[in-house]
């Protein structure tokens, strides 16, 4: 059965010229329910892959004040349950308290985007305070619910596992106000604990805590760092998690004038903190490394005395700001937003946690960004990262790629001409023996068809093509992170 659950009113012009707004980023104004039968089902769904593959995204609903970068959008949240062979496709727009008052204002933005804070009048969400809590970001199961949350940091909101509906924010979450929490929290499968940090741009300007596995706030801590940061993730072993002090940040003197632009600090090192993960300010031990932003990490996991962090770096990051530079600024995002101007590739930062020492080096020197391991082994020794490929000139997902990164070996798999993929994730299949026996899945748009379907790749061999595809109701955006959850952590976590 296909059934709608709403019809949102959507206020961005069909005929914008904002590129960000139109063709793949279009946003969707349909919630829709639909299960196998009322789904084109090209291929056959394995009957071992069960659980929930959930993507978050911005689907902006109303005409953006100012410049609007496309992160700035409310979030949507598209979802694909597989049950022994069937399927079930749920999308719904988180109702977070922003969306909710520019729909009682009749449908128009009251908070402006990412790169003009300035503009707003009224106070808002995140880091800045001053934009809108998008909620559109990041989506982790914890507890038997899903959470979602934007970068910038705000409320961790709570959305049912069965429908995708808005529940609320947190009530741990609650707790953290004003600041909230910042998206790329990460979840233990063996202990079911999740780990989060914040930021802001006051003193001590980064917290640090752990959410148990009945859903407490079991850890709260403040974190010093020299000024106002901009991180953007955070890596997790067995007893470590490790925090970012990274040298692409707002300038603090500058700050303290309202002025607001991203620049990268190149004589400053990059430190990288590793605390235990119910430590605090006076246990963390900082490492320094040479200059780099991150956005997103692989995996971490220890070694003898070693703590190992992968992820993709970027060396030279770019400038998204807005203002007197004389360009375009969709150019100058669409610029930023280019891994390859950025060329951002796999690399290992080591730590050893009795010498000090570092070591550092590039895993792989192919552009890759969205890397992904499969959940039972987050925080632990890995042989495979599935990283997302660009096509040049814009962050469209064009491909995925199997890094082994012990040999530097891979597969790829290629959506194809005019066809764009989601953040994937690795479902492991039930009762497997390794860390690709499994599934890989992602969300694709074909602009083509203008339609959307979720692929399935044998995780095994990417090469051999699609398992199957599930044609989708109608053609959904780009979107950002996305998460798995394992059928036996749809209610709650394993560890009771
Ligand atoms: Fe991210």
């Amino acid at each position: 059965m296909l059934r709608i659950n709403d019809k949102l009113n959507v206020t961005v012009p069909e005929d914008t010229d904002n590129p960000f707004l139109r063709g793949l980023f279009a946003p969707l104004g349909t919630e829709y329910d639909a299960d196998t039968d009322s789904l084109t089902v090209i291929g056959k769904i394995p009957r071992d892959l069960n659980g929930m593959y959930v993507r978050n995204g911005h689907n902006q609903i109303h005409a953006p004040m100012g410049v609007y970068h496309p992160f700035d959008g409310d979030g949507m949240v598209h979802s694909i349950r597989f049950d022994d062979g069937k399927a079930t496709y749920h999308n719904r727009l988180v109702k977070t308290v922003g969306y909710l008052a520019e729909k009682a204002a009749g449908g128009i933005s009251l908070w402006p985007g990412m790169l003009e804070p300035h503009l707003g009048t009224r106070r808002g969400w995140g880091a800045m305070g001053a934009m809108k809590d998008n909620a559109g970001v990041d989506v982790v199961a914890h507890c038997g619910h899903l959470i979602v949350s934007m970068t910038q940091c705000g409320e961790p909101y709570k959305l049912s596992m069965d429908t995708l509906d808005t529940i609320g924010v947190e009530d741990w979450g609650r707790r953290l106000q004003p600041i909230g929490i910042c998206s790329h929290y990460k979840t233990d499968n063996d202990t079911g604990e999740m780990m989060f940090f914040n930021f802001t741009e006051t003193y001590p300007y980064m917290h640090y805590g752990v959410v148990d596995r009945n859903n407490n706030l079991a850890h709260y801590v403040p974190i010093e760092l020299p000024g106002p940061r901009w991180p953007h993730d955070m890596g997790m072993t067995a007893n470590y998690s490790i925090l970012h002090d990274l040298p692409y940040h707002f300038d603090k003197e500058k700050l303290e004038r309202g002025e607001r632009k991203l620049e990268f600090f190149a004589e400053q090192p990059a430190r990288f903190g590793v605390v235990p993960r119910y430590g605090d300010n006076s246990s963390i031990r900082w490492f320094e490394t040479k200059p780099c932003f991150v956005l997103h990490l692989s995996n971490c996991f220890e070694d003898g005395d070693w703590v190992h962090m992968d992820g993709c770096i970027q060396k030279r990051p770019g400038k998204p700001s807005v203002g007197d530079q004389g360009e375009d600024a969709h150019e100058r995002i669409r610029k930023h937003l280019d891994k390859h101007n950025t060329h951002t590739h796999m690399y290992r930062w080591s730590f050893n946690m009795k010498s000090g020492e570092v070591k550092e080096g590039s895993l792989d020197e192919e552009v890759s960004e969205f890397p992904v391991v499969a959940n039972d082994f987050a925080g632990k020794p890995y042989t495979y990262s599935f990283n997302t490929l660009f096509k040049p000139g814009n962050w469209w997902m064009c491909g995925v790629k199997k890094l082994n990164v012990h040999t530097g070996t891979d597969q790829r798999f290629s959506y194809g001409d005019n066809r764009f993929g989601s953040e994937c994730c690795v479902a492991l299949r039930q009762g497997a023996t390794s860390e690709d026996d499994g599934y890989i899945l992602t969300f694709i748009t074909d602009l083509n068809e203008m339609q959307s379907e979720v692929l399935i790749l044998d995780a095994r061999d990417l090469a051999t093509g699609p398992v199957a595809r599930i044609i989708l109701p109608e053609r959904i955006p780009n979107g950002a992170h996305a998460c798995w959850v394992e059928a036996d952590r749809l209610y709650g976590e394993r560890v009771a």
